[in-house]
């Protein structure tokens, strides 16, 4: 893998009461990212999407991996932070183990990470 998994959670409501027929707004984003993956000839990240990442409460929520590096989860993200989370995820590929402080991150993500784990292979 030469490029980190976004994985985005299509399911997230944000904390908002969805309406019949409404796309929740973790598939809005999900969409967002795809249309400027589309647009892009050297993609920075596989997209992928997922059913409930268990981070409701903080939705929209991702998860950003790549191996040998720590995995991220993200949350309190919303569709108009598709362009900074590509930008985020381009930082976090050139880290040699995925750790992007705050003051390196778009500053609409200085505060979205959740949690981190350990890859498969990590040993402290
Ligand atoms: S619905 Fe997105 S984390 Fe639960």
């Amino acid at each position: 893998m030469s490029r980190p998994r976004l994985i985005v959670c299509t399911t997230c409501r944000a904390g908002l009461p969805l309406a019949e027929g409404e796309t929740p707004q973790g598939a809005v984003l999900h969409a967002a990212l795809s249309g400027l993956l589309a647009a892009t000839s050297a993609p920075p990240v596989d997209l992928h999407a997922a059913s409930c990442m268990a981070n409701c409460e903080q939705g929209c929520s991702a998860a950003i991996a790549m191996p040998g590096k720590w995995t991220y989860v993200l949350g309190r993200l919303s569709p108009d932070l598709a362009e900074d989370l590509l930008r985020y995820a381009g930082v976090y590929a050139a880290s040699a183990t995925g750790t992007v402080m705050p003051s390196r991150r778009p500053a609409s993500l200085a505060r979205a990470v959740v949690a981190r784990v350990p890859h498969l292979e990590y040993a402290a």
